[in-house]
C-alpha cells in the first residue's frame, strides 16, 4: 500500500512508511549483487529496523494503549510476536534463506501496519490531537548500535522458535 492510497493517512503513517520504504532500499543494495551481502549496508539495515520496531514499540504501542484507556489495541499482540521473529531473524549471518524469510516477514507485517485499520492509521487518529508530539518523540528515537551477526549453534534454533511463536515459516531459500 502507498501512502497516498490511505485517505486517513496522517502524520505518523507517513513518517513511518517512508522508514518502511527507506529500510526497504538498503536490504535491496545488501543483496544487489547476487551470492553476496555487502555486510556494511546490512548492518545498516539491521540498526535502521531494530530502531523502527523500538519506535513502534517503546513509543507507537504504549501511546496508542494510553489513548485507549489502558486498553491494548487489538493487533499489538500479533505485532510484538512479529517484532521477535524479525529481530531473532537479524541475528544470523544473512544466507540466502534468512533474507527470504526477512522479506516475506515484512511483507505481511508491513501491511498489517500501513493497511487500512493498522497500526499506523489507527495511531493516526487516536493521537489526532498530539499527533505533532508523538511524531518528535518518534523522529528523537535513538540510533541502535547493533551486535556482529553470530553463527552460533544457538542462533537457528532461537529464530525458528520465534517464527513459529508468530506464525511463519521458515523460507528454506
Ligand atoms: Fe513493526
Ligand atoms: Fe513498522
Amino acid at each position: 500500500m502507498k501512502p497516498g492510497e490511505n485517505e486517513k493517512a496522517g502524520p505518523i503513517t507517513d513518517f513511518l512508511v517512508k522508514d518502511h520504504k527507506r529500510l526497504e532500499g538498503l536490504l535491496q543494495s545488501a543483496v544487489a549483487h547476487a551470492g553476496s551481502v555487502d555486510q556494511e549496508t546490512y548492518d545498516q539495515f539491521r540498526a535502521g529496523l531494530l530502531r523502527h520496531i523500538g519506535m513502534e514499540e517503546k513509543i507507537l504501542l504504549p501511546a496508542g494503549q494510553r489513548l485507549r484507556g489502558g486498553e491494548p489495541l487489538s493487533i499489538a499482540a500479533k505485532l510484538r510476536l512479529d517484532h521477535g521473529a524479525i529481530a531473532s531473524l537479524l541475528m544470523p549471518p544473512p544466507s540466502a534463506a534468512v533474507i527470504a524469510t526477512i522479506r516475506a516477514v515484512l511483507k505481511v507485517h508491513n501491511i498489517i501496519e500501513e493497511g487500512p485499520g493498522g497500526l499506523y492509521e489507527t495511531c493516526d487518529e487516536l493521537a489526532a490531537s498530539e499527533a505533532a508530539q508523538l511524531l518528535a518523540k518518534l523522529q528523537a528515537a535513538p540510533e541502535l548500535a547493533v551486535l556482529p551477526c553470530s553463527d552460533s549453534p544457538a542462533v537457528m534454533p532461537a529464530v525458528q522458535r520465534a517464527l513459529e511463536r508468530a506464525g511463519y515459516d521458515f523460507h528454506k531459500e
